[in-house]
């Protein structure tokens, strides 16, 4: 049993567990806390149960104290860093104020200064946002508004989505429908997920869903675009409603210039609604405030999540254009309000934590250094790692602080270690990792995406652990040519 640590309101945060106390915890969250995305084998094996207990600046330390660089902000998302007194503060003073308030009867002031300051950075004239609790939620509802929006303006049958094969948008149906990437369970949930979404192949160089090779990232990026137009045409242009995709996917995905603009002509020949998933990519991780910025265009629809508190507290939202806002404005009964409502949308208490993530980016420069140490992040994993390594195909990465190594048996096929994450090599080489004090995943690829604050020397810190950890996974599973 935990004893109460009698200084603190949160009688169970403490400098140190001790043996017994860390023993059960373990048992307690093995039989009760549901570990996301993790079998019960990996947990139950040596070093597989990790309890977090603080974090600080750039770093996470676990129940046993050791000491990691959070590598992937958490899970995209503490962009300011851990240890933020400012937001804690600012979240009390509000909940000592006014906790709660219905989003479907009022608002409230740090609500309303919210969404202002949203529709100030955000791109184009993304200018209302409907708040939610989490990234899946709000595409979801990205997806009604998209729906809704084509029924009221008269386009009736536009009832479809396109998407991007191979992607992530979220766990729950509508996410599920959208998304390839991971979830669907091999068809478990297909009986649960609405119909007409329909895919087309990413721009994804690396491994050219065309099978171009060592083409120049436009040329084959482009039959991306020319898949999505052939799509709304084969379909027929009157019943697709949406297209939704992330402005980069994950760290390697990397479009050509051309690409963005491209799709967004494509959406406006055919009246479909072009809805920018922003939920990794918002808030600074592209060295942009938002993603769509790194290329120009502005999306009709943008979903956020994570980022927008810091990770302080769970958020998502949806943002609409000016034009989509005043649609159900000027639509007269019950069409002209969104079929929609969620209890904890525009939480006083999490307006008040991205109001204060917001401010402390802005004087942080957070953005800023986002595309500074992007840049050098990228230049050190191509000098060191991909010099130095066999099993590293690809860096995919530069544009902020979003990266993708993928790593291969062989350089000249590409063909991945066997067993993805759960292969020997996806094991070992993670165990590596952590040993030498880097938080972060790795499988078929490394993913790196720490915290806005990174410094150099942190960069530097990185990239040695990496080099040291492939080094050693390369010496026990040697690649083809090494
Ligand atoms: C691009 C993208 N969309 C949607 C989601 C779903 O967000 P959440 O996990 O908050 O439901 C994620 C989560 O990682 C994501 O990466």
């Amino acid at each position: 049993m935990v004893s109460p640590n009698p200084e603190l309101n949160a009688w169970w945060i403490k400098n140190d567990y001790s043996r017994e106390e860390i023993d059960q915890l373990v048992q307690w969250g093995l039989d009760h806390f549901w570990t996301q995305n993790h079998q019960m084998a990996d947990l139950v094996a040596p070093g597989g149960y990790n309890i977090m207990v603080r974090g600080d600046g750039c770093h996470v330390y676990d129940i046993e104290g050791n000491r990691y660089i959070d590598a992937m902000a958490g899970l995209f998302l503490k962009n300011i860093g851990h240890n933020r007194p400012e937001v804690a503060q600012a979240v009390a003073e509000q909940m000592a104020t006014l906790a709660y308030t219905n989003s479907g009867a009022y608002s409230s002031v740090p609500g309303i200064l919210l969404s202002k300051k949203l529709a100030d950075l955000a791109p184009g004239d993304l200018t209302r946002t409907f708040f939610c609790g989490g990234g899946s939620e709000a595409v979801e509802i990205a997806l009604k508004l998209a729906r809704q929006y084509q029924f009221i303006s008269g386009h009736t049958q536009k009832t479809k989505f396109i998407s991007r094969r191979g992607q992530y948008h979220g766990s729950t149906p509508g996410p599920m429908s959208v998304g390839t990437g991971g979830r669907r369970g091999s068809g478990i949930f297909d009986s649960m997920l609405p119909s007409g979404t329909f895919q087309v192949d990413p721009p994804y160089c690396y491994r050219c869903p065309w099978g171009f090779q060592d083409r120049t990232n436009s040329d084959c990026c482009m039959q991306s675009p020319r898949a999505l137009e052939n799509m709304i045409k084969g379909e027929g242009p009157d019943t697709v409603a949406a297209f939704i995709a992330t402005p980069i996917p994950n760290g390697s995905q990397i479009p050509a210039d051309e690409y963005w603009p491209e799709v967004r002509e494509i959406c406006d020949r055919h009246n479909v609604v072009l809805i920018a998933d922003e939920i990794i990519c918002g808030f600074g991780r592209l060295g942009t405030w938002f993603g769509m910025e790194r290329f120009g265009v502005n999306p009709d629809i943008m979903t956020v999540a994570k980022a927008l508190t810091g990770g302080e507290l769970p958020v998502g939202g949806v943002m609409a254009s000016k034009q989509i806002a005043e649609t159900f404005d000027n639509t007269e009964g019950p069409s002209g309000a969104f079929q929609h409502g969620v209890t904890y949308g525009g939480h006083p208490a999490v307006m008040a934590a991205a109001l204060k993530n917001l401010e402390i980016m802005e004087q942080e420069n957070l953005v800023e250094n986002s595309d500074a140490m992007g840049r050098y992040l990228y230049e050190q994993a191509m000098a060191v790692l991909q010099e130095n390594h066999p099993s590293v195909g690809y860096v995919g990465g530069g544009l902020g602080l979003l990266m993708n190594i993928e790593l291969v048996k062989d350089r000249r096929t590409k063909e991945p270690y066997p067993g993805g994450p759960q292969g020997e090599f996806a094991k070992f080489l993670t165990e590596k990792i952590r040993s030498y004090g880097l938080a972060t995943r790795a499988g078929e690829s490394i993913t790196l995406s720490p915290p806005l604050t990174f410094t150099r020397e942190l960069v530097n810190e990185t990239i040695d652990i990496l080099d040291k950890a492939i080094g050693e996974a390369e010496q026990a599973f040697p690649p083809e040519g090494a």
